[in-house]
């Protein structure tokens, strides 16, 4: 499928997914959720590809859901098409995906960043649920995963206000993991991801399930579900060569095997 609404960019093993509907900065019609999800499930059956950024653009990473799509729906348009259903298959892509955001991410914006595995971000991001002022709540897991990240404190009052978070105050809340200034956003972005990209595949993906299933389970079983892993990891033949590339002093180079 051509893609209309985003620019794809494939460059040693990192693939680049940049929103591209800068009229409306971002906002996620139905199309662009589709083509965004169609790019991740491509990228994440290709061997060749060990790590995904998403971004936008300066101004916006993305301003939200589609809202002059959606205004006109009824209850029941919006249930027959369990709107919002498709952003799910996010959380099954395996291959690493870092947001790198930089300007508005609000509303499905902020969700979209949240669903990546981790977010850089420029020094200019604001993030945001405005969705009170529009009569509505999040939508796409805000509630939910920007309390498990940031508390309830700080989540329930921007679910209940709509205030904007700066970069730095989202970095001191845990939501993005770095600030840079955002002339190196993308390059930062790049550099980060061809570092994971250098890694074992199988064994990336297994670290990002066993971080992912914190959120899922109970103390003692994800910590008995990442040690059933780290056993899994000694039939690799990634950890055999990681380990001896330290013992002997030397660069491991890993086969994915
Ligand atoms: N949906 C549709 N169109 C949007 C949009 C959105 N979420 N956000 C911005 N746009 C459009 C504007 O309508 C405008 O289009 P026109 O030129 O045709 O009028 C264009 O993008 C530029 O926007 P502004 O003129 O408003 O730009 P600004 O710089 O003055 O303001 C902004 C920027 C503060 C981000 C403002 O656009 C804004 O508040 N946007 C809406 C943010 C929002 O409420 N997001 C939540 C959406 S609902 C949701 O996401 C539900 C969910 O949980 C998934």
């Amino acid at each position: 499928m051509a893609f209309e609404l985003i620019l794809t960019e494939t460059n040693e093993n990192i693939l680049q997914i940049t929103l591209n509907r800068p009229k409306a900065l971002n906002a996620l019609n139905r199309q662009l959720a589709e083509e965004i999800i169609l790019a991740l499930r491509d990228a994440d059956k290709d061997p060749t590809i060990g790590c995904i950024i998403i971004t936008g653009s300066e101004k916006a990473f993305a301003a939200g859901a589609d809202i002059k799509e959606m205004h006109e729906h009824t209850f029941p348009e919006m249930y027959d098409l369990d709107w919002f259903s498709e952003w799910d298959q996010i959380s099954q892509i395996r291959t690493p995906i870092i947001a790198a955001v930089s300007g508005y991410a609000l509303g499905g914006g902020c969700e979209l960043a949240l669903m990546c595995d981790f977010i850089l971000a420029s020094e200019t991001a604001k993030f945001g649920q405005p969705e009170i002022s529009l009569g509505i709540m999040p939508g796409i897991g805000g509630t939910q995963r920007l309390t498990r990240i940031i508390g309830k404190s700080k989540a329930m009052e921007m679910c209940l206000t709509g205030r904007f978070m700066d970069a730095h105050e989202a970095e001191k809340a845990g939501l993005v993991s770095r600030i840079t200034a955002p002339e190196n956003l993308l390059e930062e972005a790049k550099q980060t991801a061809k570092k994971i990209a250098t890694f074992s595949k199988p064994i990336v993906q297994m670290a990002k399930e066993s971080v992912n299933r914190s959120y899922e389970t109970s103390l003692s079983e994800g910590v008995r579900f990442e040690r059933r892993l780290f056993h899994a990891m000694f039939s690799t033949a990634d950890q055999k060569e990681g380990m001896s590339s330290f013992i002997e002093k030397r660069e491991a180079i890993f086969n994915d095997k």
